[in-house]
């Protein structure tokens, strides 16, 4: 069977109202702006990586919050950040993956993100995806991912389907308690954040410290 995925055909007829559309979208599953205060709250940051930063929307939240950061979105789509709108100036966005950024880079971060992604990646590709991000965070420095827990019910359903057939990707979302085990076998470090964002319960955020 053929993989639908139709975000690319709305997108190109939204025209002028891609932005407005795509931030209404967002904001039914999850209120970016918040999760980047929470981040802010709990993670002092001057330099900034967004692993999977898509089209941008969360860079902007970021940069909104983190008033002196300057920000590094990478992403293996062809034009990340196509679609952001803050302080130019402080962002920059690579098409790359992560491992040949980490290539390139030392771990220079004091602030990793992995905001939605995880459950796009292949299984057996999520462990190097996960040891990149430590990898990339400096010592002392933290590194957070935001995921859906896959609790049954008509959010979930909406979610799911929303992101299989706009995206086409063969998601699968991993619950929070799996990801704290899997983080805390690979790492051992220390869960220093660990909260729900608005509007659904299933967003869970966990951070750590390197
Ligand atoms: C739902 S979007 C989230 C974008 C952004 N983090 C946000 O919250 O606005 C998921 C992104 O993950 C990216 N992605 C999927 N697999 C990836 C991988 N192996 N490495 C980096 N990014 C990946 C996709 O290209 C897509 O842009």
């Amino acid at each position: 069977m053929p993989d639908l995925k139709i975000g690319p055909a709305i997108r190109t007829r939204l025209g002028r109202y891609e932005i407005p559309a795509a931030d209404a979208y967002r904001s039914l599953f999850i209120n970016l702006a918040d999760c980047a205060e929470v981040l802010a709250s709990v993670f002092p940051a001057k330099r900034i990586l967004e692993v999977g930063c898509g089209d941008g929307s969360f860079a902007q939240r970021l940069l909104e919050r983190y008033q002196d950061a300057e920000y590094v979105g990478i992403d293996v789509s062809d034009q990340p950040g196509r679609l952001f709108r803050g302080d130019s100036a402080r962002a920059s966005f690579l098409s790359i993956d992560s491992s040949s950024f980490r290539a390139t880079d030392p771990g220079t971060f004091d602030l990793v993100v992995v905001v939605d992604v995880i459950h796009h990646v292949p299984h057996h590709l999520r462990e190097s995806l996960l040891r990149d991000v430590r990898d990339l965070t400096t010592p002392g420095g933290h590194y957070a991912i935001k995921e859906w827990e896959p609790k049954p019910g008509p959010a979930h359903f909406a979610c799911w389907a929303a992101d299989r057939f706009i995206t086409g990707d063969r998601i699968s979302h991993v619950p929070s308690a799996a990801m704290r085990d899997r983080l805390e076998g690979l790492f051992g470090d220390e869960l220093v954040l660990e909260a729900r964002i608005p509007p659904h319960r299933h967003n869970y955020l966990l951070g750590y410290r390197r």
